[in-house]
């Protein structure tokens, strides 16, 4: 785990200056999965690990970036260069480059606890904490939805992935013990507290997911081809959030099998999301798991952005008792699933979907019960007991 002190003191010496801190969270999604860029309903919490940012304003305007994950220093002169880069420096760049307008430049050094590629949402971590840090070494208020907005026209125009907005909603909103209930239509938000009683475990299969492979992209195309054939017999259908299954039914003759299935997920998942918030709510948690449950099928036999591995921990944890739930969560084709599970059983269930994933897989998974934690902020040292980096068995932080 990163410790903020010790970061502060590796800049100071790469840099010769004191740095400000800041920290954006990554994020697990607990339903509402592929359901944010079709303007629908998603449940997403923060976690308890973070992006860390080290930084201190420069006389001139270049932004050099060191990060410890890749070992690398690299000047970023201009920010106007050619969007994708396939680097991972696209993500500083284009946050820079979209909060256009930004007086001089800044040294900034990155260190992680979130894991990338595990479908943790590193990369919104990385561009709310760098547009963060920049925005406030340059002394600009900070209006976290404009943030949010700018970082994920950053993730669409550098990184080349046209997200939704929940990554980094979350990673600006989030709130210890609670998760959001967010409409990304209009962006209200509505916080569910977690009972104490339930555990998110968060159980990383190790399989790097490849959200830029267009695959993902290729999910929006199908989405936005079944909103142009539900649009033809109900005109007022501007995305799938608008739609019903009686609608998508009535146009089951003009869809392909693909489309009709796409939209399928996505119309019965915004329903979902509704459901567990008020299942959530009620403290109904046999219900509550019964949608997640929904949820993953859904994703893996109409959506088809699961894989063996997930299925293979998904089944592993429904297998066990004690378990209210499981499913992948976030973009799919890897990375992590999640396990709702009550809190008197989580570290049995924990230890034996450890020891049963490697048995059937050969790969030794990362399993961690997650705690809701806060979203972007600056760093003061009183923050140090929750964020600082001794929290039990640390994933791969890569
Ligand atoms: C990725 C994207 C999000 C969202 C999820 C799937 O994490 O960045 O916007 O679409 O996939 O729910």
């Amino acid at each position: 785990m990163v410790d903020p002190e010790d970061l502060a003191r590796e800049f100071e010496r790469e840099f010769g200056r004191t740095p400000r801190l800041y920290r954006a969270p990554g994020r697990v999604n607990l339903i509402g999965e592929h359901t944010d860029y079709n303007d629908g309903f998603v449940m997403p919490m923060a976690l308890d690990r973070s992006t860390w940012v080290a930084a201190a304003p420069r006389s001139d305007d270049t932004i050099v970036v060191r990060s410890r994950e890749y070992h690398e220093t690299i000047a970023i002169d201009d920010r106007t260069e050619p969007a994708q880069q396939h680097h991972w420096t696209d993500y500083v760049r284009g946050v820079a480059a979209v909060l256009a307008g930004l007086p001089g430049g800044a040294d900034m050094l990155i260190a992680s606890d979130v894991p990338i590629g595990a479908g943790l949402s590193s990369s919104a971590a990385l561009e709310v904490a760098c547009g963060y840090a920049l925005l406030d070494l340059a002394n600009r208020p900070i209006n976290l939805i404009e943030l949010a907005r700018a970082c994920q026209r950053a993730e669409h125009e550098y990184a080349g992935t046209r997200c939704g907005v929940m990554d980094q909603m979350i990673a600006c909103f989030g709130r210890e013990g609670q998760a959001l209930m967010l409409d990304t239509r209009t962006l209200e938000r509505r916080w569910l507290p977690l009972p104490p009683t339930l555990r998110i475990l968060v159980c990383n299969t190790m399989v790097k997911h490849q959200l830029a492979s267009g695959e993902y992209n290729a999910r929006l195309a199908d989405c936005e081809a079944g909103v142009r054939i539900l649009a033809r017999c109900f005109p007022g259908t501007r995305s799938l959030r608008d739609a019903t299954l009686a609608q998508l039914d009535a146009v089951r003759g003009e869809s392909p099998d693909q489309i009709h299935r796409r939209c399928r997920h996505v119309i019965a998942e915004n329903a979902r999301v509704e459901a567990a918030a008020r299942a959530l709510s009620d403290a109904d948690f046999e219900a509550f798991g019964g949608l997640i449950d929904d949820s993953h099928r859904s994703l893996r036999d109409d959506y088809e952005v699961s894989c063996a591995e997930l299925d293979a921990m998904v089944a592993i944890a429904r297998g066990l008792g004690c378990v209210y739930g499981a499913r992948m969560t976030g973009g799919g084709f890897g990375g992590c699933a999640i396990a709702v599970v009550d809190a008197s059983a989580v570290d049995r269930v924990s230890r034996q979907i450890e020891e049963r994933y490697e048995f059937a897989t050969g790969l030794r998974p990362d399993v961690w019960v997650c705690s809701a934690g806060e979203g972007v902020a600056a760093w003061r040292p009183a923050e140090a007991l929750h964020y600082g980096g001794h929290r039990g068995r640390g994933g791969q932080t890569l």
